[in-house]
């Protein structure tokens, strides 16, 4: 029974009527949400992008239509005319702006029909992630699906005018490119025309970012799309959206301030929150010895507390040895968690550091009537006054302590520090910790591949004072990179780049590639930075990250149109899936499953 478009033409959008329309007739047009049908009077709540407003048929007023308003049900399209009209006191409904109002109409006209869908459209409906997502276009018309991208748009807006503002260019780079090396693991498309060879879709813009720097064109950002091919979790898709930027003829400084001023007008806009500026900064090794992590959420204490010195001359095997074999003792103290944790809910914890590689976890009860736990006597006296002194340890409190080589130490503490203070409550929803993480270690080890790897890309700068150590210890060089942390999640990463073809050479050495694969990998931009580079350096945000945290959401899904779910695939249109023979055949390709 679908219409031709009717004759009524749209004069106000369902969610903007107010008290202010109050005598006007109007046009509105949207889709029913509930119709509560009381004899003579039927009632339909009308919604479209921007709210709800009420209607009211009686068939006094609206004759021949009331007919029609009887056969409406939930989802249909319907276009009505009507007058404003103030509702009666008693039905006032002050939540909503459209609540002192209603629009009594005088005619309806049905433009579409609908199934019953598969779940109510509503905010709080009980529904499964599977189902949601399989009927996204139904989920899409939630209010809060529509606040969250609106607030996704509205981020970018804000970042468009501040950078425009601020001399930047918006330059698109492509899609279909070489491999850049991010680290993760490509998507490949098959070319028709080069058999046998690939593009890759990008990780990032990386490359092509530095080479518009190199070109001259100073200022860049754009709101680029990348793809990684990695396991998914809350905070990741396989294609998400960065805010990429790149400046030239500035230092690590320069990119901050600009930066946090980008935030402060984010947050003001969004939340009308105002961010105290400068951000504070931690260098690496700080947000690693005090949370055991290098995205710190320092809403809430519970810091780690490097205890090695106070326990190595013990009796205690566990912590004597992993000492001797160059790693550390660390401990937590859990604050009054000593007297409100069961035996069992202790044993959880112990459990829970084994998941993140930690082989136990050592704990000490401090109660008014001395120490309960099961490796006190291994330590002396002294030992344990220092502990307990160095820790601040009171009675009510839980001590909890990993020994293990540093990598592991941090891990499973940084891990359980976030687990307590999720338990104990800690984590302000209504706070809002920025936070620059710098001096980032230039290399890590990559026990898979037996050498050093980037830790940010090749591309990053070492800082001055640790060139000279890139050939003979590469694990103390430091970088001119930085994250930018909220509330304990990565919202952003960029560094000074290297533009010295010298120091790039170096750099790749240091990284185990000869020069022959070095040129064979990056030869481009190896080439290009023969003609003249300017110093420069960037940074991307996880737009979708950003997005997430500004709207109160805990997954990236919730701010993303139509998102992947966990295996990787799309579950209303099905992607990926099979090609036809013919399409393969031109792609030269056969499958071996
Ligand atoms: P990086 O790899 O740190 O840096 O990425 C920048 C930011 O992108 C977000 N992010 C993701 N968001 C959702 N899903 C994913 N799979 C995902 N992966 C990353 C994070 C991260 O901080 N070219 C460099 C930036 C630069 O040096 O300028 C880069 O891509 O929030
Ligand atoms: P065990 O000697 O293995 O019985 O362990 C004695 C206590 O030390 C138990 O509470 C273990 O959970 C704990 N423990 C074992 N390994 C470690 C470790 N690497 N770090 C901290 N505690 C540990």
């Amino acid at each position: 029974m679908e219409k031709a478009m009717k004759k009524l033409n749209r004069t106000h959008m369902c969610g903007h009527l107010n008290q202010n329309h109050v005598g006007k007739k109007v046009t509105i047009m949207g889709w029913v949400q509930r119709r509560r049908d009381l004899g003579g009077l039927i009632f339909i709540d009308l919604r479209d992008r921007e709210g709800i407003v009420q209607v009211v048929f009686d068939a006094k007023k609206c004759g021949k239509y009331f007919d029609d308003a009887e056969k409406l049900r939930n989802e249909y399209v319907i276009a009505i005319k009507g007058d404003v009209v103030e509702r009666a006191q008693e039905t006032v409904n002050t939540k909503i702006s459209t609540g002192y109002i209603e629009v009594v109409a005088r005619e309806l006209d049905i433009l579409s029909t609908s199934q019953t869908p598969p779940f109510m459209i509503e905010d709080n409906t009980k529904v499964s992630d599977a189902v949601r997502l399989k009927y996204r276009y139904l989920d899409l018309r939630r209010p809060k699906m529509q606040q969250n991208l609106i607030l996704r748009h509205n981020v970018c807006k804000w970042i468009r005018e501040f950078l425009d503002e601020k001399g930047f260019l918006e330059i698109e780079t492509p899609m279909l490119t070489k491999s850049t090396p991010e680290g993760a693991r490509d998507y490949l498309v098959p070319s028709r025309i080069h058999p046998g060879a690939f593009y890759a879709l990008p990780q990032s813009p990386q490359l092509f970012k530095q080479l518009l720097m190199l070109s001259g064109y100073d200022r860049y950002y754009q709101i680029a799309r990348c793809f990684r091919d990695e396991d998914l979790r809350a905070d990741r898709q396989p294609e998400f959206t960065q805010i990429d930027i790149e400046m030239s003829f500035i230092d690590v400084d320069d990119i901050i301030d600009l930066n946090e001023r980008m935030l402060a007008k984010i947050f003001k806009n969004a939340l009308d929150i105002d961010i105290e500026l400068p951000l504070p900064r931690m260098t690496y090794k700080e947000a690693m010895d005090r949370y055991g992590s290098d995205k710190p959420d320092t809403r809430f204490g519970l810091e780690l507390k490097d205890v090695s010195d106070i326990v190595k001359n013990s009796d205690f095997k566990v912590f004597t040895n992993a000492i001797e074999k160059g790693g550390s003792v660390r401990a937590i103290n859990a604050k009054g968690c000593g007297a409100s944790f069961s035996r069992r809910e202790i044993d959880g914890l112990v459990d829970y550091v084994k998941d993140y590689g930690a082989k136990g976890l050592a704990w000490i009860i401090v109660e008014e009537e001395g120490l309960k736990s099961p490796i006190t006597k291994f330590f002396n006296v002294d030992c344990l006054d220092a502990l307990l002194e160095n820790l601040n340890g009171e009675p009510g409190d839980l001590l909890l302590f990993v020994a293990d080589k540093d990598e592991i130490v941090f891990h499973a503490l940084g891990e359980l520090r976030l687990e307590l203070g999720r338990r104990l409550g800690l984590m302000n929803d209504s706070q809002y910790n920025l936070l620059w993480v710098t001096e980032f270690p230039l290399f890590e080890y990559s026990e898979e591949e037996k050498r050093y790897v980037a830790k940010h890309h090749p591309f990053t700068s070492p800082m001055e004072e640790d060139i000279d150590y890139l050939e003979t210890e590469p694990k103390r060089v430091r970088s001119k990179a930085y994250d930018i942390v909220l509330n304990g999640i990565e919202i952003g990463g960029g560094s000074i780049r290297i533009h010295d073809s010298k120091l790039q050479e170096r750099m790749f050495k240091a990284l185990g590639f000869t020069e022959e694969q070095a040129w064979e990998r990056f030869g481009f931009l190896l080439k290009a930075f023969q003609y003249g580079v300017p110093p420069h350096g960037g940074i991307a945000y996880g737009l979708d990250r950003l997005v997430m945290l500004l709207a109160g959401e805990d997954s990236i899904r919730e701010v993303i149109a139509f998102p992947k779910v966990q295996n990787a695939s799309d579950l209303m249109t099905e992607a990926p899936s099979p090609v036809d023979q013919k399409q393969l055949k031109e792609l030269h390709i056969k499958l071996d499953i």
